[in-house]
């Protein structure tokens, strides 16, 4: 072979070489890149588990490269977060994504154990959302969560007996124990009123609806703690009444959480419900025997005072030690989205905390009561908002459980309750 015909061949071979190494090099990389797992953490969900794995699922499709594993704890809240102040404690890198209820965002942003979302949450975002869960996510100025569901509490009502007995939905909670009353006179074996009375943090939700909805609450004008007051008492008062005096409320209310009063009420033995908005889907579906019977409105006041509502609902953050915090919050971005809170609103009866969801034509069609929750999450009452605020309702539940039962008077368990919590209070201005 002539010298420069082998100079070019050498030269051609080495790039074709070159070019092959280069290519395996690159599906190398692409081929054996490993996807990653990511682990969602959340609570128990109505709806089943099938309906967030399909919503999981699609984010997988839409991010090649990311898997999620989403893990279930005990629907309970109290139980969700005892099982988070182990692991965040211990920097657990177990889990990605967390959904956190309203009440813990500020205790876990202090402790540092979440990850600031102020990028992927910016501040024209924000502006959509409703003001109560907004504020829950905001520690000194940065974000720690983004809002995706709310619930605020909200009374269920059989409309068929209402309507059988001509008698109009009662605006206020005297009205609601003589309605329940005449229809229990009538109607065999039916429970007038049921709500959650447990000792646990749904019956601090319970309570405060009562106090507020006498003109009471635990946080005084000066913006100090202040529980002792008469209309506390009167509220506490009313809510043993409902069981004991006027009997509306079986005596069983005392260890109810939201499913076993959604349980009854769903098989059309009570008239009156006090629970959260995710109810409404349940009853709505196919098969249930109080499909089409069911009436859901805002809860009654005192007479000569307003209605109102606790907020609730879950947000989700990203933990601080997670090892792949890019890929989580995409995870978060996505499940807060439009299209996903409307999907878990439609399917789940989990409602948006954007409220220009309350607009979406589709929504309003499918679900037209959505347009009344409206007013009610704008309103909707925080409880106590405070990093203290796991060790203030650890005292409260007792108390309150001790007043409805009768164990205390409610004086006794308000004064125990100034007490315990003052101590609290004066840790946190240390
Ligand atoms: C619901 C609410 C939550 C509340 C809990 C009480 O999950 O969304 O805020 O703390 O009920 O049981």
């Amino acid at each position: 072979m002539p010298h420069k015909t082998l100079r070019r061949f050498f030269a051609v071979a080495s790039m074709l070489v070159l070019a092959i190494a280069l290519f395996a090099c690159k599906a190398q990389k692409e081929g054996t890149q490993e996807a990653i797992t990511i682990v969602f953490k959340h609570g128990k969900l109505a709806g089943g588990p099938e309906a967030m794995r399909l919503i999981l699922s699609r984010f997988e499709a839409e991010n090649p490269g990311i898997k999620v594993k989403d893990e279930v704890l005990p629907a309970s809240t109290d139980e969700q977060h005892q099982f988070y102040v182990i692991n965040l404690e211990a920097r657990s890198q177990e889990f990605d994504v967390l959904s956190m209820d309203v009440i813990w965002v500020e205790e876990f942003a202090r402790a540092g154990w979440l990850r600031p979302l102020d990028e992927v949450f910016p501040p024209e975002e924000r502006r959509d959302f409703f003001h109560g869960p907004l504020s829950a996510v905001t520690y000194r100025d940065n974000v720690y969560a983004i809002p995706w569901y709310i619930d605020a509490g909200l009374l269920y009502y059989r409309k068929d007996l209402l309507e059988r007995y001509s008698l109009p939905v009662p605006r206020t909670w005297e009205e609601l124990v003589s309605t329940a009353r005449a229809i229990m006179k009538e109607e065999r074996g039916l429970y007038g009123f049921i709500w959650q009375g447990k000792q646990y943090e749904g019956l601090v939700c319970n309570v405060m609806e009562y106090m507020w909805s006498r003109g009471g609450g635990l946080i005084g004008e000066d913006g100090r703690f202040n529980a002792l007051k008469k209309e506390n008492v009167e509220a506490l008062r009313f809510m043993y009444d409902l069981i004991h005096t006027y009997r509306v409320s079986p005596p069983l209310v005392t260890t109810a959480v939201e499913e076993t009063t959604r349980h009854i009420f769903g098989s059309g033995r009570a008239i009156f419900m006090r629970n959260w908005p995710y109810a409404w889907n349940i009853f709505e579906r196919e098969g249930s025997p109080v499909k089409g019977k069911v009436g859901v409105t805002v809860l009654p006041a005192f007479s000569g005072y307003r209605s109102a509502s606790t907020l609730g609902g879950w947000q989700l953050g990203v933990n601080r030690y997670s090892k792949h915090p890019e890929a989580a919050e995409k995870l978060v971005r996505y499940l807060t989205s439009y299209r996903v809170q409307k999907e878990m609103s439609i399917k789940m009866g989990y409602r948006p905390p954007r409220r220009s969801l309350y607009r979406d034509e589709e929504l309003r069609k499918v679900q037209p009561f959505i347009v009344r929750l409206y007013d009610v999450f704008e309103h909707a009452r925080p409880r106590p908002e405070s990093p203290f605020y796991m060790m203030i309702t650890q005292v409260l539940q007792p108390e309150f459980s001790a007043a409805i039962t009768g164990l205390k008077s409610p004086e006794e368990a308000l004064r125990s309750i100034q007490r315990q919590v003052e101590h609290i209070l004066t840790m946190e201005e240390r």
